[in-house]
């Protein structure tokens, strides 16, 4: 029981730490929290998980039909590469061709609410919270 004391007392230091990095790097949207914008948090479809706002029933209509919608809301990009997306499915995955405004509406709702991102990956371990690791001993290294 002695022995724990100073182990939780580290835990609780390095929860701590951790907490302090994440909380200086830019948050990370994740896909079923609402979608925070500039103007205000925007209503999620409970069905799709879609962010409400601007032309998302005309995303819903022609973006889901073949996978999940949380292939798009994890997904980030600028107007470019969300075409870039679509042209990709157009071409190798049978989408049907838009009409110039229903596509130009489709991207403008994408790149402003899912648009690209900070590094969303969090931060890796510091090597005191990893176990050690066998490969950086020399007598572990295999003979050759
Ligand atoms: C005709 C079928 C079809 C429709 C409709 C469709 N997609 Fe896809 N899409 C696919 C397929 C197939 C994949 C590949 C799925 C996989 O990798 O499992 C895909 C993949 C994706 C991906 C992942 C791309 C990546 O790089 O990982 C995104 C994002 C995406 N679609 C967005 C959309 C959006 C936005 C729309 C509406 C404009 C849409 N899809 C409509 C077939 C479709």
């Amino acid at each position: 029981m002695r022995g724990l004391i100073p182990v939780l007392a580290l835990l609780l230091a390095a929860c701590g730490a951790e907490t302090d990095d994440s909380a200086a790097s830019s948050p990370a949207p994740v896909a079923d929290e609402p979608v925070v914008t500039e103007a205000a948090i925007v209503e999620l479809d409970p069905l799709t998980g879609l962010a409400m706002t601007g032309d998302w029933q005309l995303v819903r209509n022609n973006c889901i039909g073949c996978h999940s919608a949380a292939l798009i809301t994890q997904q980030r990009g600028d107007s470019a590469q969300w075409l870039g997306m679509i042209r990709w499915m157009q071409a190798k995955q049978n989408l049907w061709p838009f009409d110039p405004d229903t596509e130009s509406r489709i991207v403008a709702y994408l790149a402003e609410n899912y648009p690209p991102a900070a590094n969303r990956r969090r931060a890796a371990l510091s090597s005191d919270l990893m176990p050690p690791n066998p490969y950086s001993q020399p007598s572990a290294a295999p003979e050759l």
